[in-house]
C-alpha cells in the first residue's frame, strides 16, 4: 500500500531530499524495470547514495501518495515516463544517468516507422526528419496523393498509397500487406487528419457526411489501425522488441475551438483513447505516445482561405518538427508542443497516471 506523500522538504527518515536521482534500467529474469538511486550531497562529506524506488510495490504511480522505501526494489515491467512525471510533480530534481546499462525505449530504437498522412504538413516533415535519426530507420510515408508520394520516394522514403477512410476490414488488409512487406515495422505515427468548420447556430448548414468523415479519419480509423497492427506488435514485443503507437491529437483535445467543434471532439476522443490504451499496455513493451501540436504551419486550414491570417500565429513547421522529435527522443509519453504544453500542464498533468491507477484497481477488483 502506498504511504503518505513526502514533499520536497523531507522524507520519512528525517533527512533532506537528495539533490539528485539516477534512474537505471534493470533487466532481471522476470522482466525489465527501473531502479532509482538517490544521491545525497552533504557539504564537506562525500556523496552518500542509496538505491530506492519511487513506486509502491505493485508499481502504482497513479496514487496521489508515493512511497519511498529505503531498500532497493526493482520495478518490474514499469515504464519510465510515469516515474519521471511523478518526480516532476513533486518538484524533485532528476538526473538521468549517462552511464545507464540500458537505455529508455524511444523512437531512437525504431527500425521501421510508418507515418500516415505523410503527403503534407506535419506528417511529411516528421517522416523526413525521422529518416535522419542516428539509427537510420526505414520510414514509410503513406497518404492518398500519388504525386506527392512519388516525390517522397525520391527523397529516400518508402512510399505507399494508403487511404485510412476505408472499412476496418479493408484497412486491415492494406496494413497486413504492409507488415508482410516490412516485417520490422515497429512504430506507427497516426497522423492523417482533416478539419472542418461547423456553425451549429445554422443547423441547415451542418453536413453530416463531413461530420462522420472527420470523426472517422481523426478517430475511428486510428482505432482500426491500432487494432489491425496490434497482433504484429505483440509478436515483436514477445521477441523483446519495443513498439510504438504514436498518436497526434491537438491542443484542441484539451480545450475545444468552437468554430471546429467536431474536430475538437474527435481530438478529445483520441486523447482519451490513447490514455486508456497506454493504461492497458503499461506492463508491455508496446508504448503509447501522444503528440499534442499547437497551431502549426500546414495545409490543414487551407480550404477556409485562412492561411494568411493563421500564418501570423502558427508555429513554423521546421520548429515544430524539431521540438517534437526532441520530445520523442526524451521518451516521454506525452509530447505537448508550444502552447499545448501550457494547456497540458494546467489541465492534464497526472491524468494518464491516474488512468493507469484506475486500470490496476479495476484488474484487482478494487473500487476506484
Ligand atoms: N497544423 C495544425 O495546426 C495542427 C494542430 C494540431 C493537430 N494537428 C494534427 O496534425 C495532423 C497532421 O495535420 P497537418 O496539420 O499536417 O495537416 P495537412 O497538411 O492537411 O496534412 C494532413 C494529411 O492527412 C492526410 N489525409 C487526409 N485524409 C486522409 C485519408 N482519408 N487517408 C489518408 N491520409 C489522409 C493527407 O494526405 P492525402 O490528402 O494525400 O491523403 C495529409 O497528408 C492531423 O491529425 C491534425 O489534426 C495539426
Amino acid at each position: 500500500m502506498a504511504s503518505r506523500a513526502h514533499g520536497p522538504r523531507g522524507n520519512s527518515y528525517g533527512t533532506r531530499w537528495p539533490s539528485s536521482y539516477v534512474i537505471k534500467r534493470v533487466v532481471g529474469s522476470e522482466g525489465h524495470g527501473y531502479s532509482v538511486r538517490k544521491s545525497r550531497h552533504v557539504e564537506g562529506k562525500p556523496n552518500s547514495t542509496r538505491t530506492a524506488s519511487l513506486s509502491s510495490p505493485n508499481g502504482d504511480y497513479g496514487s496521489p501518495n508515493i512511497e519511498v522505501p529505503h531498500q532497493r526494489i526493482e520495478c518490474i515491467n514499469l515504464c519510465i515516463p510515469p516515474v519521471r512525471s511523478r518526480l516532476r510533480e513533486l518538484h524533485l530534481p532528476l538526473l538521468l544517468s549517462e552511464s545507464m546499462s540500458t537505455h529508455i525505449p524511444t523512437i531512437a530504437d525504431s527500425k521501421c516507422i510508418l507515418v500516415t498522412g505523410a503527403t503534407s504538413g506535419i506528417g511529411r516533415a516528421m517522416a523526413l526528419g525521422l529518416k535522419d535519426l542516428p539509427g537510420k530507420p526505414q520510414v514509410i510515408a503513406t497518404g492518398r496523393r500519388q504525386g506527392r508520394l512519388d516525390e517522397l520516394a525520391g527523397k529516400g522514403l518508402e512510399a505507399i498509397e494508403l487511404d485510412v477512410q476505408k472499412s476496418p476490414q479493408e484497412l486491415k488488409g492494406d496494413l497486413n500487406a504492409i507488415v508482410a512487406r516490412y516485417p520490422d515495422l515497429d512504430t506507427i505515427i497516426l497522423n492523417a487528419g482533416v478539419q472542418h468548420q461547423f456553425d451549429f447556430t445554422e443547423p441547415a448548414s451542418i453536413d453530416f457526411i463531413k461530420i462522420v468523415e472527420e470523426l472517422n479519419i481523426n478517430y475511428t480509423s486510428v482505432v482500426a489501425t491500432i487494432v489491425a497492427l496490434m497482433p504484429h506488435f505483440h509478436r515483436l514485443a514477445a521477441q523483446g522488441r519495443d513498439c510504438f503507437f504514436i498518436g497526434i491529437s491537438s491542443g484542441l483535445s484539451m480545450v475545444p475551438a468552437a468554430w471546429v467543434p467536431n474536430y475538437s471532439a474527435s481530438k478529445a476522443a483520441i486523447h482519451s483513447f490513447l490514455m486508456a490504451l497506454r493504461a492497458q499496455l503499461v506492463d508491455s513493451r508496446i508504448h503509447v505516445v501522444e503528440i499534442m501540436p499547437p497551431l502549426v504551419e500546414s495545409e490543414l486550414h487551407d480550404p477556409y482561405g485562412t492561411t494568411e491570417a493563421l500564418s501570423k500565429s502558427w508555429m513554423p513547421l521546421e520548429e515544430f518538427t524539431k521540438l517534437t522529435i526532441e520530445g520523442l527522443l526524451k521518451g516521454d509519453d506525452d509530447v505537448p508542443v508550444g502552447m499545448s504544453a501550457g494547456v497540458f500542464q494546467k489541465f492534464e498533468a497526472g491524468k494518464s497516471q491516474m488512468a493507469v491507477h484506475l486500470m490496476k484497481n479495476h484488474k484487482a477488483g478494487k473500487s476506484y
